[in-house]
């Protein structure tokens, strides 16, 4: 089975900040991957590459064998347009920490509207995929509501529908639960752990949830200042790893609730 997401030597700075320092990854179809690590560690800078809202400085990422940031025009490789960044970017989806709704659109039209203006998909098409995305995470109900009713966890989960109704191969999550009050956290991780189960899509959660980590993750991986430090299976990272720095991550983590 090939990767569905390759990075290969990926480095990021901004100016003088050296954040991403060669990450190799591969993400096989289907697998959920939890990425872990102290603020500033890069967690975040990694999902916006592969997401297109930032450009690596070295380095190549491959989404389905095809290179997200250059192209081949006439055999000679050049940086990509926006077009074909448009077509490589169609199969991932991405939930922010904060949720990004069109205030003055329902919550239907926030979901079909990137069917419509997006994949160019006809109005009629577009509003029953995106009410069985809104069924799917529990706002069936919802749909002509305006994101201003709804509470926060609501919104997180109108922007899973957001993304889902792309059909993405591989989903982002980055740090989706950070932003609510702890009483909403519960009904979205819920909704994760429910496409974690019976979605086939790949899922990258950056997250400071551990035990959710532990419950949903084929894998993790401890970021430290810029470099993959620690990866594999759950248990064995977040439970048995010997690496002193993720020791003291956790500790820290686990004496003040986060890191
Ligand atoms: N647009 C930017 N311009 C300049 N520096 C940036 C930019 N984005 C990120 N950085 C820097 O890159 C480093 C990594 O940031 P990043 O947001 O990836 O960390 P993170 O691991 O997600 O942290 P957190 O847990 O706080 O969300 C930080 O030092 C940050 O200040
Ligand atoms: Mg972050």
């Amino acid at each position: 089975m090939e990767p569905v997401v390759q990075y290969k030597e990926v480095q990021k700075s901004f100016g003088d900040t050296h954040v991403l320092k060669g990450i190799n990854l591969d993400i096989m179809p289907s697998e959920k991957i939890a990425i872990i690590g102290p603020s500033g560690s890069g967690k975040t800078t990694i999902i916006r590459l592969l997401m297109t809202l930032a450009e690596p400085t070295g380095g190549d990422i491959l989404v389905d064998g095809k290179n997200l940031w250059k192209m081949e025009v006439n055999g000679k490789t050049k940086t990509a347009n926006e077009k074909h960044l448009g077509a490589v970017r169609d199969d991932i989806g991405m939930v922010f920490q904060h949720f990004n709704l069109f205030p003055h659109k329902t919550i239907l039209e926030n979901c079909t509207l990137p069917l419509t203006s997006v994949q160019k998909m006809d109005k009629t098409e577009a509003e029953a995929l995106a009410k069985q995305m809104l069924d799917r995470v529990g706002l069936g109900d919802k749909f002509e509501a305006y994101p201003a009713n709804l509470s926060g966890g609501q919104k997180q989960r109108v922007a899973m529908a957001r993304a889902l109704v792309m059909k993405p191969k591989i989903m982002l999550f980055d740090e989706v639960t950070s932003a609510l009050d702890p009483e909403l956290v519960g009904e979205v991780l819920e909704v994760i752990r429910d496409l974690a189960a019976h979605e086939d899509m790949a899922m990258v959660l950056v997250t400071h949830e551990m035990e959710f980590a532990l419950e949903i993750a084929d894998r993790v991986l401890f970021l430290d200042e810029g470099v993959i430090a620690e990866s594999g299976p759950a248990d064995d990272v977040i439970n048995k790893s010997e690496n002193p720095r993720l020791q003291e991550f956790l500790k820290r983590f686990r004496s003040n609730g986060q890191s």
